[in-house]
């Protein structure tokens, strides 16, 4: 069963802007918020057959819904992340407490060496990726390597409005590939290129990737993205999966959705 780490939205907000989708003017409607929070919960753990785990929420940490930010879990060992922005920093230590208690191999990285957890390493089981150069340090890909020693392919994130690898690319069952090339510097798109086969990919829209189509949590053949991407389901629909479309535009205030919003676990 999947089983994925999240976070309920009670204290949630746009409190300072650290990506060019903040605006602090722009208030978060509490109310929809959590209803928005509490949907996704919902086809999680009923349409997908998903285990939430969930966090308790700290005041102060508006950011702190964004589980997928919280490290990267593997094997039973969790390497959490340090933050870039100083405004996260506080979420290190949360996010690493909740890794202890339930039992994890926890392990820190150098203060200066940035890296925002899943939201920028993502793979199949025979691949991984990480994305750098917004957040993440290209510098932590040898550190992740070493501890679950896998090879880390590394792809370099040119726009600041795709700042996190999972705002931009999200790889499915079947080895399949959801993404958006513009996000990447040349290189990072011929070595994905390289990496996977062409059928394989599933290249989204400009229009969709501004709605964050690729921030999409697959479970199975299970695709739960952010409403308003047609042309991203019906290509999904087209390859057999069942997609779930969620508004979560409460969330994209802040430069997130539904993937950000949850860390596999395991
Ligand atoms: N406001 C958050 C930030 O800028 C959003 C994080 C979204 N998380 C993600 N995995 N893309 O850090």
């Amino acid at each position: 069963m999947a089983r994925f780490l999240v976070c309920p939205p009670d204290h949630f907000g746009i409190r300072y802007e650290i990506n060019p989708w903040m605006r602090v003017s722009n208030a978060v409607d509490k109310a929809e918020s959590q209803a928005q929070w509490r949907a996704l919960a919902r086809v999680l753990e009923q349409d997908a057959g998903a285990k939430l785990e969930r966090m308790t929420p700290v005041p102060g940490l508006p950011d702190l819904v964004f589980t997928a930010n919280a490290g990267v879990v593997h094997d039973g060992t969790a390497v959490i992340s340090r933050f870039r922005h100083p405004e996260r920093r506080r979420e290190e230590e949360h996010f690493a407490q909740w890794f202890k208690e339930h039992g994890y191999r926890v392990i820190l990285l150098d203060e200066e060496c940035y890296f925002e957890g899943a939201g920028d390493l993502l793979g199949f089981p025979d691949a991984w990726f990480g994305g750098y150069r917004q957040r993440s340090d290209i510098k932590a890909h040898r550190v992740l390597s070493e501890v679950y020693g896998k090879e880390i392919l590394p792809l370099e994130l040119v726009t600041s409005r795709f700042y996190h690898l999972d705002t931009c690319f999200c790889p499915l069952g079947n080895g399949e590939l959801l993404y958006y090339p513009p996000a990447f510097d040349a290189y990072a798109q011929a070595a994905i290129a390289d990496r996977v086969d062409e059928r394989q990919r599933i290249v989204v829209s400009h229009a969709e990737a501004a709605r964050f189509a690729c921030n999409a949590v697959c479970v199975e053949r299970h695709v739960v993205l952010p409403s308003g991407c047609p042309e991203t389901m019906a290509m999904l629909e087209d390859r057999g999966y069942t997609s779930h479309p969620l508004d979560l535009d409460q969330f994209l205030k802040s430069g997130g959705s539904a993937k950000c919003l949850t860390l596999a676990l395991d």
